[in-house]
């Protein structure tokens, strides 16, 4: 697996998959029911990481990501981009 950040590899891959669980409430819609936030499965990584950066700084998004994103140490933000880019997209 492809570490993001220098910081990744502090988190377990348990710790990594009970962190998305909290994203997975708005980003993993039932099938066939109207997507709330986009899928994030199969995203590559540096891209989610980066994205939740400028959440984070505020730089762009809307409130709901930015505030979230506010909670999330360096380590957990690549931890979290490479649990997504690891699982299947659906
Ligand atoms: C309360 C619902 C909610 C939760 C929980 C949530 N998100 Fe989001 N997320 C959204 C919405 C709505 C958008 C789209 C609007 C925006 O950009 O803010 C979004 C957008 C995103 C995007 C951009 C997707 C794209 O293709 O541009 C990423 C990346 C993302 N979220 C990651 C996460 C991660 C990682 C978590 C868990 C730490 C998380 N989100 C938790 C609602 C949520």
């Amino acid at each position: 697996m492809a570490a993001v950040g220098a910081h990744a590899a502090a988190l377990t891959s348990g710790q990594a998959r009970a962190l998305a669980a909290t994203c997975l409430t708005c980003h993993n819609p039932v099938r066939g029911q109207p997507t709330f936030a986009p899928r994030l499965e199969g995203t590559d990584a540096t891209r989610l990481a980066n994205v939740l950066r400028a959440y984070r700084s505020g730089e762009h998004g809307s409130l709901v990501m930015r505030q979230l994103a506010r909670g999330y140490t360096e380590a957990e933000i690549a931890a979290l981009a490479d649990w997504f880019a690891a699982q299947p997209r659906r």
